[in-house]
């Protein structure tokens, strides 16, 4: 099971545009798929067309200990299943902040559905808080999503230093695997600019030992389209809803470029250790 948290403290980046649709299209293409909401803010989940109740089964009764991850599991569609969110987890933070091993519970959760997914997909909320820890813990890789912003490297070094810690406390597996640009306007000098330092900053830090040593750009650029804006407010993937708008054609391709690297350099290097 390859396991990928998607994270960036700064809010409105396309993180769950891009954990949703990303699934979905793993999905379509036959792998087994677990997303796991691990925002309160439960946008996953609605994306998904799942809306919870007070007290329904959720990824937050998993984190307090009163139920198993299967149990807090809906089947969405062929394939994809969706442990989903509700804003009761925004008190998780709190409750858990005095449990001891509390980074490490969804870790130790995940470990019961290991044999069941060939993907599972963690929305993170934007924040760097018990709950995107958690998620860290539990991954070996970590998809960073990022507008092309002239702002979008600021914070990166803090989200940097956030990964180095939860890979040397935590969990020695964890690798960035790349920084996928949303919402992404192609032919503007800015994004051309933003996306050029990124890639440079990536290769300066080759051979050293950070966990982003490996981390690429993602090929994919995901373009501005209404289609993913809309989609949700339907609860259905972009590929249930608009199946040929340039939203679909791009997260498909940015799905191919994720099981292309399967056995990337990252792995192989793991393997042969
Ligand atoms: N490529 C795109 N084109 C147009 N709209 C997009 C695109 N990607 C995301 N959006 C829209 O931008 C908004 C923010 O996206 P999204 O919710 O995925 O970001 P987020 O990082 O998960 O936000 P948060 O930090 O609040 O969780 C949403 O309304 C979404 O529908
Ligand atoms: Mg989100």
């Amino acid at each position: 099971m390859r396991s990928i948290a998607v994270i960036n403290q700064k809010g409105g980046v396309g993180k769950t545009t891009t954990t949703v649709n990303v699934a979905a299209a793993l999905a379509e293409s036959g792998q087994r798929v677990l997303v796991i909401d691990m925002d309160p803010q439960a946008h996953a989940t609605l994306h998904m067309g799942i809306e919870l109740a007070p007290g329904e089964a959720s990824i937050y009764e998993v984190l307090c200990g009163k139920m198993s991850l299967v149990e807090a599991t809906r089947k969405v569609e062929e394939h994809l299943s969706c442990a989903g969110s509700h804003i009761d987890l925004a008190a998780a933070e709190m409750e858990l902040s005095n449990v001891e091993g509390r980074d490490l519970i969804l870790r130790n959760r995940l470990q019961e559905v290991a044999d069941e997914y060939d993907f599972v997909i963690i929305d993170c909320p934007p924040s760097l808080g018990v709950l995107t820890i958690n998620a860290l813990a539990a991954v070996d890789e970590v998809i960073l999503p990022m507008q092309p912003h002239f702002l979008a490297l600021h914070g990166l070094s803090k989200l940097l230093q956030t990964i180095h810690l939860v890979a040397q406390q935590l969990n020695p597996s964890l690798q960035l695997m790349g920084v996928a640009f949303c919402m992404f306007d192609s032919g503007t000098r800015l994004a051309a600019e933003v996306s050029r330092d990124v890639e440079q900053f990536f290769d300066q830090s080759r051979g050293q030992q950070v966990p982003w040593a490996e981390a690429k750009v993602f090929a994919s650029r995901i373009r501005r389209n209404i289609r993913l804006a809309e989609a949700p407010s339907f609860g259905r993937s972009i590929f249930n809803y608009a199946p040929e708008s340039n939203g679909a054609v791009d997260y498909r391709q940015m799905a191919a470029e994720l099981l292309e690297d399967r056995l990337g350099d990252g792995s192989r290097a793991r393997l042969a250790a």
